[in-house]
């Protein structure tokens, strides 16, 4: 397919030099804008060798080909990576002073920015303004990673890994070419969500299941995949939140523009959990939190034959409670603004007791402000990559069913209900 790839001019453009090679070398025919100030960090030749094109940065370059509006009215998909301050602020006000910038108001196809600047840059209300015009008007924008910038700072504002930002474009390519696959699935609620309503959303999402240690080689764990709080951190990542992904034990790729740290046990996902929800507006609870660990860890690996006295004994492994984490972010809220704070529940029902019945307990006990129950078994829900599950609020009898469905259209669909609760608990405008 016919895809542009705009460059602006920051040092992480060398970067999609990297990109550039992801997107031929799956066959798709890539023409590559820079701006003039790009060429001063990756010059011409190197885009024209990996392209097999010619490169044009402004708009009197083969004029009789009308380049200016040819190039953006026959692509299938325009990226801009990376998308500088000033390039996203000549975006959002539709300024035409440039090849890219002509692209960009004449192409009909999705349009992705992958912003790279520095922290302040990105944070600056005026970068956050852009960044909400050229999502509301229906680009979607890859949030910047976190981590090592140019010089010594570090914060959010590095271009995302190529793979990240070509797996977000080729996403946009294959829902192009098949228009089928991209209309709102039976399964889910509601139409389609708006791209980017979630921007200027702090999300923090939990994922996965803790390990609690029991010696060197040994833990005690559950079955949890993953996947369901992933597609979350995905999807809130795509409609623009700013997502933290707290990941215990996921063996899966970290997903596009989302800051992900890795955890192991209760201990260390409550400790991580806590550092992140500072100033975030939602907290999604999505992992397998173990109730019990070891109350004491081995050193060394317990032996077969642990007791002398008895070679043929069972060692007994006394456990202790672990923290319940999601009660506990709901008690240190107290009166104070706190987060939206959405529970999990997996359940699997009993003889007496239904799966629906059991997560109203558990919405009461826990006091979050929405629960996402899914029944679970060994032969449901665990790997699976679809999911079916109720949305329960505290002082409501409704329940709202979403699925079978994929994980994907779970997440958008507890996505929106996190959206409602974040509008609804937002102080009024002084306005
Ligand atoms: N959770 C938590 N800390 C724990 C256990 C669970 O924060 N120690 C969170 C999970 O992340 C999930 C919710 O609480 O969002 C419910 O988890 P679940 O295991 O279903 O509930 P439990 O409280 O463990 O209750 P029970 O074992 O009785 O079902």
């Amino acid at each position: 397919m016919k895809v542009v790839l705009g460059v602006s001019g920051g040092i992480a453009a060398y970067k999609s030099a990297l990109l550039l090679r992801l997107f031929t070398e799956s066959g798709h025919d890539v023409t590559v804008v820079p701006t003039a100030a790009a060429l001063a960090f990756v010059g011409a030749p190197t885009w024209s060798a990996l392209s097999g094109k010619p490169v044009a940065t402004d708009v009197w370059t083969a004029v009789h080909e009308v380049p200016h509006v040819r190039l953006g009215q026959g692509a299938d998909l325009v990226v801009v990576a990376p998308a500088t301050a000033d390039l996203l602020a000549r975006a959002a006000a539709g300024l035409a002073d440039d090849l890219l910038t002509n692209v960009l108001l004449t192409a009909r196809c999705p349009v992705v920015f992958a912003p790279a600047m520095h922290t302040e840059m990105w944070e600056h209300p005026a970068t956050q303004a852009n960044v909400e015009t050229l999502v509301s008007r229906g680009a979607h924008v890859i949030p910047p990673a976190s981590g090592r910038l140019t010089g010594a700072d570090t914060g959010p504002g590095r271009l995302p890994e190529p793979e990240a930002i070509f797996a977000v474009c080729r996403h946009l390519l294959a829902q192009a070419a098949s228009p089928q696959a991209s209309s709102p699935q039976p399964a889910s609620p509601g139409p389609a969500p708006t791209p980017g309503d979630l921007v200027g959303t702090r999300i923090v999402v939990t994922a996965g299941g803790t390990r609690e240690p029991l010696d060197p080689v040994r833990f005690l764990g559950n079955r949890s995949s993953g996947k369901q709080g992933y597609a979350i951190a995905a999807r809130a990542a795509a409609r623009g939140a700013a997502v933290t992904l707290i990941a215990a034990n996921v063996a899966l790729p970290d997903p596009a523009g989302v800051t992900v740290h890795r955890v192991e046990s209760a201990l260390d996902l409550e400790r991580a959990t806590q550092a992140a929800i500072d100033e975030a507006d939602a907290v999604v609870m999505a992992a397998a939190v173990a109730d019990f660990r070891p109350a004491a860890y081995a050193s060394t690996k317990i032996k077969k034959t642990h007791d002398p006295a008895d070679p043929d004994a069972a060692p007994v492994i006394e456990l202790v409670r672990n923290p319940d984490i999601l009660a506990g972010l709901v008690r240190a809220g107290g009166s104070a603004r706190r987060p939206v704070i959405v529970g999990f529940a997996a359940e699997t029902g009993d003889a007496d007791t239904d799966v629906l019945t059991l997560g109203r307990e558990k919405l009461a006990r826990k006091g979050c402000d929405l629960l996402v129950v899914n029944e679970v078994g060994t032969d449901k829900t665990f790997g699976h990559d679809d999911n079916m599950v109720h949305l329960l609020r505290p002082g409501s009898e409704a329940v709202v069913d979403i699925g079978p469905a994929p994980k994907a259209v779970i997440a958008d669909a507890v996505l929106d209900a996190v959206r409602d609760l974040v509008d609804a608990s937002a102080p009024p405008s002084p306005l």
